[in-house]
């Protein structure tokens, strides 16, 4: 948890007050969960204006773990049982986060054995946002879709995504995990200068939509890429408006139904070997701050995890 804003290093292991499952949620015993960009920008204040927490927060708002409460109206699990989902941040019942002894998650799915806890426990909130918006780009059959960002955590996940619906799916990343993407089924090649030209290269009909996973400003050649700007979603680009890119946010797990749709996709998906989650590293809570600091060099390849 951290007690106020600051950097990786006002992390600390501390007691809190436990959570409990309210209507419509369960609480768990956390056995892993995620560490994202978001975490660590909520925890340097970045957001402190639009986005007001209350302090000490415990950060991190996907885990798995094995289910010791369940709320009122819920039938679908029993304690026990291993799941890995969503932490509503905004619930303000809550002092956030799934990185602690016990967390309470409003969007949820069993936990495929195909799955480890580290894999389940950093897979659910990047399920739900490439789910999101591979839906919103209708992102089907035959879609040849170019992921800008593709080896980092949101970006591995929609890769395997798109690569299921059936989309040829070309992928940006260092050279250096060029190999690790055609693994996840991606065509890949660098990001930067000359994008357009190297995508062109490799496409003889050009790309139908492209996803950013960055922000990095490279929108305008996505636009040009994909034929216009209503062929593009960012996750990532504050800028978006400016070029009549839609930037896709969550309206949180307990207000979209979609959030679980992709959970249970992903479960069937990982049981037939066709989706996993690839570690970036492991932490253990002690260490969260290493994990935050990985985080922030904008280039580890997959999930960074911690472990409880
Ligand atoms: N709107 C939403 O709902 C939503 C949800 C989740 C995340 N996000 C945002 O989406 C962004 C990505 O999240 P994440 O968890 O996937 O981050 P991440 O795991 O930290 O992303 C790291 C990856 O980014 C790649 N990368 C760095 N600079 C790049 C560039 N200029 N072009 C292409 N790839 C580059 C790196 O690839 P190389 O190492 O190969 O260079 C690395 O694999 C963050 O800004 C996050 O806050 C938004």
């Amino acid at each position: 948890m951290f007690a106020e804003y600051g950097p990786a290093s006002v992390l600390e292991v501390a007691d809190v007050p436990e959570p409990h499952a309210g209507p419509g949620q369960i609480r768990v015993a956390v056995r892993a969960s995620g560490v994202a960009p978001h975490d660590c920008a909520l925890r340097a204040g970045l957001f402190r204006d639009v986005m007001p927490i209350r302090l000490p927060h415990v950060p991190g708002v996907d885990a798995a773990g094995v289910v010791d409460e369940v709320g009122a109206g819920v039938t679908d699990v029993r304690p026990g049982d291993a799941v890995f989902g969503i932490v509503d941040l905004a619930d303000p019942g809550q002092l956030g986060g799934a990185g602690a002894e016990y967390a309470v998650l409003s969007a949820w799915a069993p936990k495929p054995d195909a799955l480890s806890w580290e894999q389940a426990g950093g897979a659910a909130a990047n399920v739900e946002t490439a789910t999101r918006a591979l839906d919103r780009l209708k992102v089907d059959t035959g879609t040849t879709l170019l992921i800008e960002g593709a080896a980092g955590g949101v970006g591995t996940v929609a890769v395997q995504l798109a690569v299921a619906r059936g989309a040829t799916v070309i992928g940006t990343a260092s050279a250096h995990n060029h190999e690790f993407l055609v693994g996840l089924g991606a065509e890949p090649t660098t990001y930067g200068p000359g994008l357009g030209e190297r995508v062109r290269a490799m496409t003889a009909q050009g790309v139908d939509l492209a996803l950013d996973c960055v922000g990095s400003g490279s929108l305008p050649d996505l636009v040009d890429l994909a034929g216009g700007p209503d062929r593009v979603v960012t996750i990532a680009d504050m800028n978006a408006a400016e070029y009549g890119v839609h930037l896709t946010r969550s309206a949180g797990p307990a207000a979209d139904p979609q959030a679980l749709e992709g959970l249970v996709t992903a479960v069937t998906l990982a049981r037939q070997g066709r989706f996993t989650v690839p570690i970036a590293a492991a932490f253990t809570l002690e260490n969260a701050a290493e994990a935050h600091r990985l985080s922030e060099t904008g280039h580890a390849r997959g999930k960074i995890v911690l472990t409880h």
